[in-house]
């Protein structure tokens, strides 16, 4: 009796502590959301994401970044078509690298738990850092999905850092300075995830 006394009470503890946890991370990420990030964690919706790794283009050898890579749903998805197509077939010189960078916690830990179920970490690095100060020079392609004032905030950067050629596609917003070399219509009649803005630097 007294030992099913001590194990109903430890899982009540484990449990409280989970319940801690979970509202201690939703605390720190509105927290960080509002003060910090100034762009909110939403999702690109999964039904756009073959459209948008095709207009990646992506390449032997390219390097995918996503500013502000949310639950990393994007660059998950993108690793398991690069993995299956032709891209990567030839040993390890052509593999394709993916690089997340996201601020805030609860989307960080949604894309940790991602890419540990998705099983195909060994080319994807998230880097829980600002996006604003990471370097981005080493990039050949960008996905992005932040917010106009946040793109015009970027644009600068961009232009210092990227190499000629880099290939950046956003998702829904465009820089009010910069050209699209292509505007996709996602035909999903004003959703979420209605256009994709292409850009060459
Ligand atoms: C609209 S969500 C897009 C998520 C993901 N790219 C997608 O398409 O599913 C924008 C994400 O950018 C993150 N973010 C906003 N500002 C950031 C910053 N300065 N540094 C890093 N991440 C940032 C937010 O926390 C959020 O997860």
């Amino acid at each position: 009796m007294e030992i099913i006394s001590i194990i109903i009470f430890v899982l009540i503890f484990v449990l409280l502590l989970a319940i801690l946890l979970a509202t201690a991370i939703f605390l720190v990420s509105t927290v960080e959301m509002i003060f910090i990030a100034k762009v909110p964690f939403v999702p690109v919706p999964k039904m756009v994401l073959p459209e948008i790794i095709e207009a990646l283009k992506l390449a032997d050898r390219s390097i995918l970044y996503d500013l502000g890579c949310g639950d990393a749903r994007v660059l998950v998805e993108a690793a398991r078509v690069s993995k299956y197509s032709k891209l990567s077939e030839d040993s390890k010189s052509s593999k394709v690298r993916f690089i997340g960078i996201e601020k805030v916690a609860l989307p960080l830990f949604l894309a940790k738990f991602r890419i540990w179920r998705s099983g195909n970490s060994s080319n994807i690095l998230l880097k829980n850092k600002n996006l604003f100060k990471e370097d981005l020079s080493q990039a050949t392609h960008i996905f992005t999905y932040l917010l106009p004032k946040a793109m015009d905030d970027l644009l600068p950067k961009l232009e210092r850092e990227l190499k000629p050629g880099t290939r950046l596609i956003s998702c829904d917003f465009k820089f009010s300075n910069k050209e699209p070399t292509e505007i996709i219509d996602l035909k999903r009649n004003k959703k979420l995830g209605s256009f994709l803005y292409i850009y060459e630097f």
